[in-house]
Formats: C-alpha cells, structure tokens, sequence
C-alpha cells in the first residue's frame, strides 16, 4: 500500500509527522518543484518523501490537505480516481448555495470521480493533530466518515498504525455531518480533542 498527502501546510505538515513518527513512507506534493521543501520534509523524517503531483497521486491512499477551494485543481491530476482511496482531511465555510446544498465531501467525492471518499483527519486544528497522539494514558481520537464501511476500515487500520483512535461516525450524510463545516455552522464534533482509554 502506497501513501500521499497533497499539500504541505499546516495539516499536511502535521500529517507527515504522523507518518514519520510511525516510520511510514508517504509522498508528499504541492504546487510546488518538489526539490523546494525537500529540506523541510527531510527535516521531519526520512520517509517523507517530496514529489511533484502527477507522481504523488500514483498512491493507492491519498490525503487532500489543501484548501477546498483547490481540490478541483488536484482532481485534475487524474482522468479518473477508480481504485484509490481519498481522504478528504479540508474544511470548508463555503455558503452552502456554493455547495449545491451538500456537505462538503459530497462535493469532494464527485470531483474524485470513481474514489472512495473517506472524510477524516479534519476535525481538529493543525496545532493538535501535529502532537503525538499518545497522550493522557490514551490515543487522540480521529473521527473518519465514508459511505464505503471497506474504505473507512482501510483509513482506520492506518489511523491506528499512526497511533491514534479512530471512531467511525457511519455515512458521509448521516454521522459525518457531525465533522462538516457548512457556511458559518460547524459540526458537533469539529475541535473537539478527545482522547480514548483502552483500558
Ligand atoms: N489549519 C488548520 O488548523 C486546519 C484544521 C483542520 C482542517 N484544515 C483543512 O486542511 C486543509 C489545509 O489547511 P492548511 O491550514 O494546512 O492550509 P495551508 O497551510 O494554506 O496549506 C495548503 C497547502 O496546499 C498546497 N496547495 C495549494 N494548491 C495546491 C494544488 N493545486 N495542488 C497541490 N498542493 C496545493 C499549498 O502549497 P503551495 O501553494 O506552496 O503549492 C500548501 O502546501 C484546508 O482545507 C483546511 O480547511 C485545516
């Protein structure tokens, strides 16, 4: 199973370390010639590994940690999505009328045509899901919401290889509303850092 995370801000940034920490290969591309922050990525760890776009979306399982707003550019990126696996990890305040009247992913996973859509990752603010999850005797939570029940099984199993708790909230309609950001209104569990005890 290959990994790439699509943007190197502050979320993918945080991603990488994610990975890095658990000592896992994922490509990492912007915008940019990878070889302008082949330094910053070679700072967080050795197996993040810089890109150009037409390479990193090879991956089986991809990361969009880019602003909504650019997504449509990085679904350019491929004819079609059929056999991968997105994980849409943006927000958006977009008024809903911009939006069709969907949640956010929904829009997403039309411009993915042919992926399975996996919401996840998103609901918590750069500055915390940068942290080590293992925290407080626990794991951090991550909240991960699909309409594919075998794509939310794929993203957990790796939530959990990169050391956090994932809960899966059920539909992209149903449970993932409650990690939505729609115009001025987010969801219910959107910044809510919670931690999961195993004991
Ligand atoms: N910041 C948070 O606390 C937070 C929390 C939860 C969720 N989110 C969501 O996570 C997403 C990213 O947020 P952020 O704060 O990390 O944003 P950011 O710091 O502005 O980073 C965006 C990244 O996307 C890259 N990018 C832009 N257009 C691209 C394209 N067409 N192809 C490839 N890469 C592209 C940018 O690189 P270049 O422009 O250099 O190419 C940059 O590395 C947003 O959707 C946001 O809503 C953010």
């Amino acid at each position: 199973m290959s990994y790439a995370i699509i943007g190197f801000g502050k979320i993918g940034q945080a991603l990488a370390k994610a990975f890095a920490r658990s000592g896992i290969e994922v490509s990492v591309a912007t915008t940019r010639d990878p070889a302008s922050f082949a330094s910053h990525t070679a700072a967080i760890g050795p197996t993040i590994i810089p890109q150009t776009l037409a390479e990193a979306v090879k991956a089986d399982i991809i990361f969009l940690a880019v602003r909504f707003e650019s997504h449509p550019e990085v679904a350019r990126a491929l004819p079609g999505w059929k056999g991968k696996t997105v994980v849409d990890a943006m927000n958006t305040q977009a008024p809903l009328d911009e939006l069709n009247g969907l949640p956010s992913s929904a829009v997403v996973a039309k411009a993915f045509s042919g992926a399975k859509l996996v919401k996840g990752f998103n609901h918590l603010v750069a500055a915390v899901l940068d942290q080590d999850p293992s925290a407080h005797g626990g794991r951090r939570v991550v909240f991960l919401a699909s309409d594919d029940d075998r794509a939310a099984a794929e993203i957990g199993a790796l939530a959990e290889k990169l050391g956090f708790a994932p809960i899966k909230l059920g539909g992209l309609s149903e449970g993932g509303l409650l990690v939505h950001a729609r115009g001025n209104s987010w969801g219910q569990l959107i910044f809510k850092d919670l931690i999961k005890f195993d004991r």
